[in-house]
């Protein structure tokens, strides 16, 4: 049944894809509060472990660590486990290559690759607890480099292909990673991104690398340093054909993975490998409703968060097939994914509201002419989803067939939190709500003193029980994990979400309540954005105001200051955006660049973006009683009027 309550969506209900109410969802998550320790015991018992564990839970706020005394591997989990059984000549991944190759490796492929690049890693003097620093398109190599590293004990960080030198450096600074992984190149839109190139620009700022393996991609001829960089295939060569499983200790660190927060420094979010994994495998099984015969696509990038437990680590736990696609979706056509949705058969389909919009845009007549039948369900993630786009995916994917799981997760979470679980028992749907909480999660929504709101008042979601995802820490700054997470609500974990809990329970998720942007689904601060604006030799200062976008969801509009040697021009807008795409990458490109003479601020100095923010959408700047000087509101006015002449001049 699909209910609308609480959707603006003027649409009828449509009548497929009912999803029956029932206790058993309430029953489950009823337990799992009563007693989260012997609840989780028995999720953890459904993986291979070397060593069962001594203590399920060690809570010493904030730090929380699972499985205490147990001892796992990842790869094992997710390769070794399948190889025992009829799954060996299963497909484990299809991919498809932007520009039309493809490779199929199925589980016994995959565990032979495993083991060989496993061991070039120690053979590069990779050992346990190393870091590794891997920087690839979606080839296979990628999840196939994060398995070996999982194999042997080292920690993987995976930098997002669309990152730039700048960036890729102050990560593997962060990490002191010996060794980088990357590519000659990868396809994009049919241009070819030169990822060594780059990598050897942010090697210059980041001594602790010193060796470089490529894999050949695009074949194209690349520098590479005597005695630093190595060609993947000539390691290969010499690789050993098995490597042991390192028995890892449940707590050790899995993976880092970076992301933004409020202040300019990414942050490296680390996770751990027991709880990491138990909660994974658990969740995407009453999320997805993962089976044995299911084809199971996530468009996500690996080098995100959904890519690394909803592309690799939960669906290879399960022996599942997955499609990975190294490309653009409207490459060379629009109609390029779904395509892909025909050609492997995909039943479980996960994507992102940004997408689903931008398909949107290019209207229904195209989809028409492709067989959608294949799919069963459908799921979203990154953003908030309207419940416009909801219904339009509703119908013309899933052809009112196919339930939609709107999932809501965060880097640091782990793994999926809040969502309907098909996999548990179906629930009515309401377009645009996550649902509810997934067994052994204590979401709540608070006011700013912590105290848990009534059904229908909006406020801050909180978790309130550590859950076996959560991360264990900031790698290198304690001090910043007690800050972002567990200042605010002691005792609780703070999202930094907005939320909303209606009379049935269900959680409506509205945003982020901190100086965080959802760029197309992408995760980026202010103030990362403006310490890569001020990095600009004409640049004084700058404030970073979003807006919402029809398709990306925020875009970013930029205010800034100039130096008084710099002079103002349409140019120097221009040269600005096109710095912060060379500090951090494309998704930084800002949307507009309005030169002011000074910026919004309060009387103590800080930057008041609310007021910018509404002055970028239109509106009146509210309150400004704390501001120091109403002159900076008239100059930003002045700086959108002057940028709308140069817009209609242009
Ligand atoms: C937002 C992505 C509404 C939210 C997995 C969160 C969502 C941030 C949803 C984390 C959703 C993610 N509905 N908002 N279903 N999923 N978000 O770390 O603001 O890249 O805090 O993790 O994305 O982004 P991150």
């Amino acid at each position: 049944m699909i209910d609308d309550r609480g959707s603006d969506s003027a649409s009828s209900l449509p009548t497929g894809a009912r999803m029956w109410p029932s206790k058993r969802y309430a029953e489950i998550h009823q337990r799992s509060l009563q007693d989260p320790e012997r609840f989780w015991a028995e999720e953890a018992r459904k993986l291979d472990w070397y060593k069962t564990w001594d203590r399920v839970l060690d809570w010493d706020p904030p730090y929380a660590r699972w499985f205490v005394g147990g001892r796992i591997n990842a790869c094992y989990q997710c390769v070794d486990r399948h190889v025992q059984t009829w799954r060996k000549s299963k497909v484990a991944i299809y991919w498809e290559g932007e520009t039309g190759e493809t490779r199929v490796l199925s589980y016994s492929t995959l565990f032979r690759e495993v083991n060989r690049f496993a061991s070039i890693l120690q053979k590069l003097g990779i050992k346990k607890g190393d870091r590794v620093a891997i920087y690839l398109s979606m080839v296979p190599e990628l999840p196939i480099f994060m398995l070996a590293c999982a194999r042997i004990g080292a920690v993987h960080t995976v930098i997002f292909s669309g990152f730039s030198a700048h960036a890729i450096a102050d990560r593997v600074n962060d990490i002191q990673a010996r060794v980088l992984i990357t590519a000659d190149g990868a396809y994009r839109r049919g241009k070819i991104l030169a990822l060594k190139e780059i990598v050897d620009e942010a090697v210059k700022l980041s001594p602790s690398v010193e060796k470089i393996v490529v894999v050949r991609r695009t074949g194209e001829k690349v520098p590479m340093k005597e005695g630093r960089d190595f060609y993947l295939s000539s390691l290969l060569d010499d690789a050993d054909r098995m490597v042991k499983p390192e028995p890892m200790e449940s707590t050790h660190p899995l993976y880092i993975l970076y992301t933004s927060g409020t202040t300019g420094k990414p942050k490296g979010v680390v996770h751990g490998t027991g709880g990491y994994l138990v909660f994974n495998h658990s969740a995407y099984k009453w999320v997805f409703d993962i089976r044995e015969e299911s084809v199971y696509w996530c468009t996500a990038d690996v080098g995100w968060v959904t890519g690394h437990s909803s592309i690799v680590y939960a669906p290879l736990s399960h022996g599942a097939a997955i499609v990975l696609y190294d490309g653009a979706p409207d490459y060379p056509t629009v109609e390029r994914w779904w395509d892909i949705v025909e050609k492997y058969g995909v039943s479980i389909f996960y994507t992102s509201p940004t997408a689903i919009r931008m398909f949107m845009r290019h209207g229904e007549e195209r989809l028409l002419k492709h067989d959608f039948s294949s799919l069963e369900l459908l799921g979203s993630v990154g953003e908030p989803i309207n419940p416009e786009a909801w219904y339009w995916y509703y119908k013309n994917i899933g052809k009112e067939r196919c339930p939609i799981v709107d999932t809501w997760w965060q880097t640091e979470t782990g793994g999926t939190m809040l969502s309907p679980t098909p996999g548990i028992e179906s629930i009515p749907l309401k377009p645009g709500s996550a649902a509810f909480p997934l067994p052994g999660v204590d979401a709540a929504v608070v006011d700013a003193e912590g105290n848990e709101l009534l059904p229908g008042q909006t406020g801050l979601l909180i978790i309130r029980k550590p859950w076996p995802g959560m991360l264990l820490d900031i790698y290198g700054d304690p001090q910043r994990y007690k800050d972002s997470y567990w200042s605010r609500f002691p005792g609780s974990y703070y999202t930094g979400d907005f939320a909303m809990r209606d009379e049935d329970g269900y959680f409506w998720l509205l945003g982020r309540a901190d100086e965080v942007l959802k760029v197309a689904g992408h995760r980026i601060g202010t103030a990362e954005l403006e310490d890569a604006a001020v990095s600009h030799p004409a640049v004084a200062e700058a404030a970073v105001a979003s807006k919402p976008d029809e398709v990306k969801g925020d875009s970013i509009v930029l205010f800034v200051t100039l130096k008084d040697d710099a002079s103002p021009s349409s140019d120097l807008k221009q040269e600005i955006g096109k710095h912060l795409r060379n500090v951090i990458g494309p998704i930084a490109t800002p949307d507009e660049v309005h030169f002011v003479d000074s910026l919004p601020k309060t009387r103590s100095g800080k930057i008041m973006r609310r007021v910018l923010k509404a002055l970028a959408l239109g509106q009146s700047p509210g309150d400004l009683t704390t501001l120091e000087d109403e002159a900076s509101v008239e100059d930003a006015k002045k700086g959108l009027r002057n940028n709308e002449e140069d817009v209609r001049h242009r």
